[in-house]
């Protein structure tokens, strides 16, 4: 299975691309994650991905495709796998294309999660993630069993640092002007699958399931 999550920050990629990969035992490619990672390990991409990363915007394209491609050669990816956060932009798109028809594959399906702006800013803000593992948590809809500390890990949550109202608004922006086109980019080529992501995270995950096997 080879999928793509699309939808405004916030909207639920990251958790529900964690049950998705399990499910289909496919790697959860996320190209936010692998920036943070950089970040936290002080590479030269991290320090460049940051400085975009914090005012909400993104990062260029040349320093997003090659990353991509050089992750989906890896071996683990050769029965499927699951992107998280790129495209973002026509020309990623694109370039994305050309990659998979190098590879001669295709992307089944593009899972397009919508929710509502004023929704998604109570989710990003009250979002917490752990600094150890990564793991995402929400301060009133998915709260961790001991406030602070991951459940997974017992490492301490943060908050991101895009995470703040100011930049979660500026990041749904660049959002509507930059990614929105790639729902009818993807519809073009009849594999967008749109989902209500304003239901329950477990009730969202069914939905996905079902239209995957529609
Ligand atoms: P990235 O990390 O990809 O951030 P994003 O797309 O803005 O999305 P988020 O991770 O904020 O949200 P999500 O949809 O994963 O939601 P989550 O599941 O966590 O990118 C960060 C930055 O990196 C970009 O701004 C850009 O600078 C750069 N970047 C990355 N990729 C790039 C690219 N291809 N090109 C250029 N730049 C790039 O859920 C959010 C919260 O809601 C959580 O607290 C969660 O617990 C809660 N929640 C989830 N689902 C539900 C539900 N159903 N009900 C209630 N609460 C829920
Ligand atoms: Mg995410
Ligand atoms: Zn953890």
């Amino acid at each position: 299975m080879r999928l793509m999550l699309l939808g405004p920050p916030g909207a639920g990629k990251g958790t529900q691309a964690e049950s998705i990969s399990k499910q289909f035992n496919i790697p959860h490619i996320s190209t936010g994650d692998i920036f943070r990672q950089n970040i936290k390990n002080g590479t030269e991409l991290g320090h460049k991905a940051q400085e975009f990363m914090n005012k909400g915007l993104l990062v260029p394209d040349e320093l997003v495709v090659d990353l991509v491609k050089d992750r989906l050669s890896q071996e683990d990816c050769q029965n499927g796998f699951l992107i998280d956060g790129f495209p973002r932009t026509i020309p990623q798109a694109d370039a994305l294309d050309r990659e998979l028809n190098n590879m001669g594959i295709n992307l089944d399906r593009v899972i397009n999660i919508q929710v509502d702006r004023e929704i998604l800013i109570e989710r990003a803000v009250g979002r917490r993630v752990c600094k150890q593992c990564g793991a995402a948590y929400h301060i009133k809809f998915n709260p961790p069993k001991a406030e602070g500390i991951c459940d997974k890990c017992g490492g301490e949550l943060e908050q991101r640092k895009d995470d703040l109202e100011a930049t979660v608004a500026k990041r749904i922006e660049v959002y509507l002007e930059q990614t929105e086109p790639l729902i009818a980019y993807y519809s073009r080529k009849g594999i967008i699958q749109n989902i209500d992501g304003t239901q329950e995270i477990k009730t969202v995950f069914n939905s996905i399931l079902e239209g995957l096997r529609g």
